[in-house]
């Protein structure tokens, strides 16, 4: 069963096909309409669930299109008007939802939700953003930095703020594809050990720096993310914020990078907090590249679930 739940989870070698399956899959429709659908529909007569515990916007539009462009069907649910928002366990509702879908995208809190469907479901399941993770994020980030830039192999990442789940796969990312991070953030948001120590074993020099000037020196490839996530309580804003000023992406900070080094920015933003609008609408941003290919990079990964 092919799932795709994390990116250090799924073989190097597909991770590479994958994207340059979705490289091709964008360059065959260039200049279409949206709504075209696909030369090739290997998704006619496949339904697929899209499921969703948390806000989405990206997400949600990028997998229902999508589904539609290679000629299957989508349902979008939300959790909590689902049973399984009222106490059905995750694995009787992956056993029924077996029964009528042919594949299972979930955005939901906690990573063993996503586990526990995935162990029951008959069918692939997607990791479409857990508290812990943001696999399919990290696929059109790659699509887009090699689509710009080359291969991203050997190259310098560098992350700034709080070591939240779309850095994470970003470290399991490192490992697969053979790129070194750096994270410039305070201490008390660094990412987890568990993920620093992956992308180490797998050959990447990951380095942890608090000057974020220091950190940027010779970087490929800066990248920010909103200084409290979806799981992060409100609460919590203040304290973050005074915590994260320092490593807000500004023009003086990219300045330290290389002179064709890229942004990136998963979205949503929050303008002139995390980065500034002078450097997310600036030369050097490919922000809409990116959203434009959670689509390319999601078909791919549907494809590779479905053996398709
Ligand atoms: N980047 C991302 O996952 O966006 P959404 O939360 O809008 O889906």
């Amino acid at each position: 069963m092919n799932h795709f739940l994390d990116i250090h989870k799924t073989d190097a070698t597909e991770l590479r096909n994958i994207i340059d399956q979705a490289a091709a899959m964008k360059a065959a429709r260039a200049g279409q309409p949206k709504g075209t659908p696909d030369a090739e529909q290997p998704l006619k007569g496949r339904m697929v669930a899209l499921i969703f515990e948390k806000p989405s916007t990206r997400t949600r539009i990028s997998f229902d299109v999508g589904v539609r462009q290679m000629g299957g069907e989508t349902m979008v649910l939300s959790g909590k008007d689902m049973q399984l928002g009222h106490g059905e366990t995750i694995a009787d509702t992956a056993r029924v939802m077996s029964r009528y879908v042919d594949l299972i995208m979930i955005r939901t809190f906690d990573e063993s939700v996503l586990t526990e469907m995935s162990e029951y479901a008959d069918v692939p399941v997607i990791n479409g953003l857990t508290d812990r993770t943001h696999p399919c994020q990290i696929m059109a980030d790659i699509l887009t930095y090699e689509e710009h830039r080359g291969p991203i192999r050997g190259k310098k990442v560098v992350w700034t703020g709080d070591g939240n789940n779309v850095c994470a796969s970003f470290l399991h990312a490192a490992g697969q594809f053979g790129f070194d991070l750096t994270f410039t953030g305070p201490a008390q948001l660094d990412p987890e050990d568990e993920f620093v120590g992956l992308a180490r074993k797998a050959g990447s020099t990951i380095t942890i720096e608090r000057d974020p000037v220091k950190a940027v020196e010779g970087a490929d490839l800066v990248v920010a993310d909103t200084w409290v996530s979806m799981h992060d309580s409100q609460s919590s804003k203040e304290r973050r914020h005074n915590m994260l000023r320092p490593y807000q992406v500004n023009d003086a900070l990219m300045a330290h990078a290389k002179p064709d080094a890229l942004f990136m920015h998963c979205l949503p933003a929050h303008r002139e907090e995390e980065v500034t609008s002078a450097v997310m609408d600036g030369p050097q941003s490919v922000i809409f590249d990116e959203a434009e290919n959670r689509l390319h990079a999601q078909k791919a990964v549907m494809r590779w679930c479905l053996g398709v």
